[in-house]
């Protein structure tokens, strides 16, 4: 297909879900709830989560219109997830932004994250077809409970020393995947599919999700685009377990090299001055290429179910945007 056609496709998309997401906001006050709000949707983000679901009914030939509210309130329950986990994990960064709890407070950033759970939830409520409603709202909660979980994984595991590779992958598939997988299972009931078509695009999701979020976790110590918008090796600072610092477990030898990851381990973290060696260690032992052919897996996994729809526009779309996710510098 003709390659304009569908980046003129993938734009119509992000202007169609740019509309809907302000289009709610006719309200101003309380001014200290809807300004950080505005603040935080203004600093944009890929939306990758809306396009998903657009993408997926879409692939399944249903009414892209019918699934835009649905699609924007997965944008609200998502960046909600974002002021939350910023307060978490001492987060001054986002999308090139002071963070909402730094700018304001920490009470503004829970409020605030609790209204754009709510407005996500209105948005369903509100909008979707009676005869599935009630599947999609169920849903929307259970990614919520998921992410909860995994949140709550992800804040433990900072305290342990004996994460194992399985755990991380279950809390990044909480955390992360389950709300991605669900953006395109949304999709897929909107536009009626089959058991077999949602099947599908479950898989897709969980797979393009479990990628995206270890693709999040070598940002944190790679990134070079000045659009990645957050503070470079706070994973580190935090004493978070990712897949990087396990596996640098397994593969480091040299003293120097394991004394500094004992001390990440014990101490629950690097403070940032370390951060610099730590990465430079990562580099050398081949963790972040072993990173990314773990990512480039999931890729073949992702195309090969992606082969089982017919071919439209959308599966372009889907197939494009998937390339871009799992290549992306922020
Ligand atoms: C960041 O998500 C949070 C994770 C789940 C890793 P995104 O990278 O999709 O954030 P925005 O919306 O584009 O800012
Ligand atoms: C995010 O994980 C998971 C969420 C549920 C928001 P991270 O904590 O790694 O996300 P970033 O890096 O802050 O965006
Ligand atoms: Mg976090
Ligand atoms: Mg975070
Ligand atoms: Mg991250």
């Amino acid at each position: 297909m003709n390659e304009s056609k569908v980046n003129e496709k993938m734009e119509e998309l992000l202007a169609l879900i740019e509309k809907n997401l302000y289009c709610f906001f006719c309200k101003n006050d309380p001014k200290n709830l809807y300004e950080p709000i505005r603040y935080l949707l203004d600093a944009k983000g890929k939306r990758i989560r809306p396009l998903l679901t657009l993408i997926s009914a879409g692939i399944l030939n249903g009414d892209i219109n019918k699934a835009i509210k649905p699609a924007i309130a997965l944008e609200f329950l998502h960046n909600f997830t974002l002021v939350h986990d910023d307060i978490m994990d001492n987060s001054d960064l986002r999308r090139n932004r002071e963070t909402i709890h730094k700018k304001w407070n920490t009470s503004i950033g829970i409020l605030s994250g609790d209204l754009l759970l709510a407005i996500a939830f209105q948005n369903i409520i509100a909008d979707v077809g009676l005869d599935y409603c009630k599947e999609v709202l169920l849903t929307y909660t259970n990614s919520l409970i998921e992410v909860c979980e995994g949140q709550g994984f992800d804040l433990d595991f900072e305290e342990r020393q004996d994460v194992t590779i399985n755990e991380y992958f279950l809390m990044i598939e909480k955390k992360t995947a389950k709300l991605i997988e669900n953006s395109m299972v949304v999709g897929g009931m909107i536009a009626n599919g089959n058991i077999d078509d949602i099947r599908s695009l479950a898989a897709i999701g969980k797979s393009l999700g479990l990628a995206f979020q270890l693709q999040d976790d070598l940002l944190d110590l790679t990134a070079i685009n000045p659009k990645f918008g957050k503070v470079v090796g706070k994973d580190i600072v935090e004493g978070k377990k990712t897949f990087i610092m396990l596996k640098a477990k397994e593969v480091f030898t040299k003293k120097e090299e394991v004394d500094l990851l004992d001390t990440f381990f014990l101490n629950h973290g690097l403070s940032p001055e370390n951060v610099p060696l730590m990465i430079q260690y990562l580099e050398q032992n081949g963790i972040f290429e072993l990173t990314k052919e773990t990512i480039n897996g999931y890729f073949s996994t992702i195309q090969s179910h992606l082969n089982k729809f017919e071919n439209n526009i959308y599966k372009e779309l889907l197939n494009n945007l998937v390339s871009n996710i799992l290549n992306r510098e922020y």
